[in-house]
């Protein structure tokens, strides 16, 4: 079974985004997958950066789509987002200087911080977008 399921209650129902966050999802399986099969550090950590640049590039993407539509609480989602990165930026600094942390607490950590940001802000955002037609 993999580390993370994707579920319909993931879903926002705006398809570019579903679709973001099912790759994001799969991402954190590979991860988990590359852990499981206890690769080193140096293995590890070029999985993880797919996964961290992936999660840049779904961030970004998101909060063009928010500020394009006038997003009220644009600012917050997008210091919601800016404080993963900030911890990714230090987790990813362990992995270069040779201090890896415990992957299975990063993983779980991951998992936990995507799910709730998902349930909880993104959520948020999903009606207010669908009302402007976005889909
Ligand atoms: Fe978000
Ligand atoms: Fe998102």
């Amino acid at each position: 079974m993999s580390f993370m399921q994707w579920n319909s209650n993931l879903e926002l129902h705006i398809a570019e985004i579903d679709r973001q966050h099912q790759r994001l999802v799969e991402l954190i399986n590979h991860f988990d997958d590359a852990v499981q099969a206890q690769h080193g550090a140096e293995a590890l950590g070029e999985v993880l950066k797919e996964l961290l640049d992936y999660t840049y590039t779904h961030f970004t993407y998101e909060e063009g789509l928010l500020m394009k539509h006038g997003y009220p609480t644009y600012t917050a989602h997008k210091a919601e987002h800016g404080s993963l990165a900030e911890k990714v930026v230090f987790m990813q600094d362990m992995f270069k200087e040779g201090h890896p942390p415990d992957s299975a607490m990063l993983l779980e950590f991951l998992k936990v911080w995507l799910k709730e940001h998902i349930l909880d802000q993104d959520k948020q955002y999903a009606p207010f977008l669908i009302e402007q037609g976005v889909s």
